[in-house]
């Protein structure tokens, strides 16, 4: 089956078509022909995910799968959460939300985190049914005082996954691609697909 993965964020796509291997051709975005900006209004991480992923398969008619991702940060009650991209507000700036979110954490001792990621996919099957399936991902770890690292993307240079000494942003990409959220929804994907 050929897939579209309903993002335009670059890092991601190389994530995940790394994590696919050969065995699943990618379509981007682009090459279906869709420009539109993905609405991701419904409040909630799954609910977005669904939300974006039925848009491109409703208005492109291919199958295609969404993500959506978040940063939940206990002592912040599970905040930035499914506002992770715009915490610091409009426009969408990654440097920003770090300040912001180590500013929140200035002097917490309680730095436990987890990314959750959620991917849906949808597809017509060869009788015509359309078929909904979501996966998740968790990775724990903590927050860091101070960003390390030039890797990833985000929040990575301030997270560290536990089990580990080095940040997201330090880790070589092919190590975090075996342990984090993404790539653990993705698991679920790809063993979901193979069975299809
Ligand atoms: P979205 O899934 O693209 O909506 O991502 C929400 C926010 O979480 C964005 O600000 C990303 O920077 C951040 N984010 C998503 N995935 C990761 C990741 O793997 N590492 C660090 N930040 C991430």
């Amino acid at each position: 089956m050929e897939l579209c993965f309903a993002t335009n964020n670059a890092h991601k796509l190389e994530e995940v078509a790394a994590a696919l291997g050969n065995a699943f051709p990618l379509r981007t975005l682009r090459e279906i022909g869709c420009a539109d900006e993905l609405p991701e209004t419904t409040g909630t991480i799954p609910g977005n995910s669904h939300q974006k992923a039925r848009y491109v398969f409703d208005h492109f008619d291919v199958a295609c799968f969404a993500d959506d991702t978040g940063l939940e940060v206990d002592a912040l009650n599970g905040e930035p959460g499914v506002d992770s991209a715009y915490y610091a507000g409009e426009p969408r700036d990654n440097e920003r939300n770090k300040a912001l979110l180590l500013k929140n954490l200035d002097g917490e001792p309680n730095r436990r985190a987890q990314f959750r990621s959620v991917f849906t996919l949808v597809y017509r099957t060869d009788s015509g049914e359309v078929v909904e399936q979501q996966f998740e991902g968790i990775v724990a770890g903590t927050i860091l005082t101070a960003p390390r690292g030039e890797g990833g993307f985000g929040y990575d240079p301030l997270f560290m996954p536990d089990g580990y000494t080095q940040t997201f942003g330090e880790l070589p990409l092919s190590e975090k691609n075996k342990i984090s959220h993404r790539a653990r929804a993705l698991e679920g994907l790809v063993a979901y697909l193979r069975g299809v």
